[in-house]
């Protein structure tokens, strides 16, 4: 077996983006939904937070969660609807979960692309309590027919819903109990605005520091019952990409190596040789960041180009290079989107190995 094909047990959680190979629509709908659900169900589930003591990080989104749900438990009444934004991996799920857990109340989990007729939505919504919470992940993908039955459920807890069609049809009205609902997205931008401000509490999830990181990679080893020690774990955290996800499965691959290097205690040598292994480096960038920076300077010259072009000269659709790669290669500062397209900045060169061309001599320094 090549190495590189364990390029995809890294990145499991992103495989909604990265199917094998292109798929129509809507048989991608479903092969991205089906991988999702093993991978929560299996790994993920075990290493969830259960409360806000154990979310580590975000501070301020714990804090004003506190007094969300303190005031609402102390009125007796459901805490207000929810939309939680990030990108993949950050904790909207565990949130959700951690809500619904310290409200004591019944949660309900569901996705944007899963919810296609009326039907759907109106048999979920009239089976929720006072208090339930209902969970829509991907909200941004829900149908705009859909969206528009939600936004009376959320506002006056009321349901229109049309019956029979032609001559015969007629709208009748449902009453709904009190309900939370919880939106999730990567893509805040492709929520629409009415369903955006029918939120009354909106939190945006961050990266996280390579400390916290260490602390949740701490947490999940004493779940796993792997000896680890804190600069292993904070090893593993500075090339986890600033999200926990990437942390926990860095640290499944960890354990499987130490297993078979019989390692009893798993110290910061061990965490580089085996991600070394995966050619994770030290800045967090895997193989295929790597060959976007090498295509882009050894190619075109370090831009700028097109993100079509440079997504068919690495293989990938442009779509996953834009949502997936990009955005930490732009928040290491290793590239640039100009409106010309994207461009490699001095620090791309220096990390792959590049002479620094003249044109960085005026402009840009090395830090
Ligand atoms: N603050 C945190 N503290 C500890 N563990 C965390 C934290 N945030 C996330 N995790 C871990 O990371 C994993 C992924 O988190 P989660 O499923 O909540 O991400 P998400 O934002 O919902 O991702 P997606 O957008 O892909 O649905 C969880 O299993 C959990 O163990
Ligand atoms: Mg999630």
């Amino acid at each position: 077996m090549k190495w590189f094909s364990c390029y995809s047990f890294y990145k499991l959680p992103l495989k909604r983006e990265r199917g094998p190979r292109p798929l129509p629509m809507e048989k991608q709908e479903n092969y991205i939904e089906s991988t999702w659900a093993k991978v929560d169900e299996t790994f993920e589930t075990p290493l969830r937070p259960q409360t806000l003591d154990d979310f580590s990080g975000q501070e301020s989104i714990r804090q004003r969660l506190e007094v969300l749900i303190g005031a609402a438990k102390q009125r007796g009444d459901p805490i207000s609807h929810c939309l939680f934004y990030g990108p993949p991996g950050l904790g909207k799920t565990t949130l959700a979960n951690i809500i619904a857990k310290s409200m004591g109340t019944k949660l309900t989990i569901t996705s944007g692309p899963i919810l296609e007729k009326a039907g759907d939505l109106a048999g979920i919504l009239t089976n929720l309590q006072d208090g339930d919470i209902l969970f829509i992940d991907e909200i941004h993908r829900l149908n705009r027919v859909i969206e528009e039955y939600l936004y009376p459920a959320m506002e006056d807890f009321m349901l229109d819903l049309m019956i029979d069609s032609g001559p015969n049809a007629r709208s009748i009205q449902v009453k709904l109990n009190k309900f939370t609902l919880i939106g999730a997205t990567t893509r805040a931008g492709l929520l629409t605005g009415p369903m955006r401000s029918r939120f009354p509490f909106s939190c945006r999830l961050d990266y996280y520091t390579p400390e916290i990181l260490m602390k949740i990679i701490m947490r999940s080893s004493k779940i796993l019952h792997l000896p680890l020690e804190e600069t292993a774990a904070f090893e593993i955290a500075v090339r986890s990409r600033g999200t926990p996800r990437i942390s926990n499965n860095l640290l499944r691959w960890v354990r499987d190596f130490a297993q078979m290097k019989k390692t009893k205690v798993v110290d910061k040598d061990t965490v580089v040789s085996a991600l070394d292994m995966l050619a994770i480096d030290f800045k967090g960038l895997d193989e295929m960041d790597k060959k976007i920076l090498e295509v882009l300077i050894d190619h075109y010259s370090g831009g700028p180009v097109g993100i079509s072009t440079l997504a068919v000269a690495v293989g990938e659709e442009a779509e996953t290079l834009a949502e997936v790669y990009e955005p930490y290669l732009i928040l290491q500062g290793f590239l640039k989107r100009t409106p010309r397209g994207r461009e490699a900045t001095v620090h791309a060169y220096s990390h792959i190995g590049r002479p620094i061309p003249s044109k960085f001599n005026s402009g840009e320094t090395l830090v």
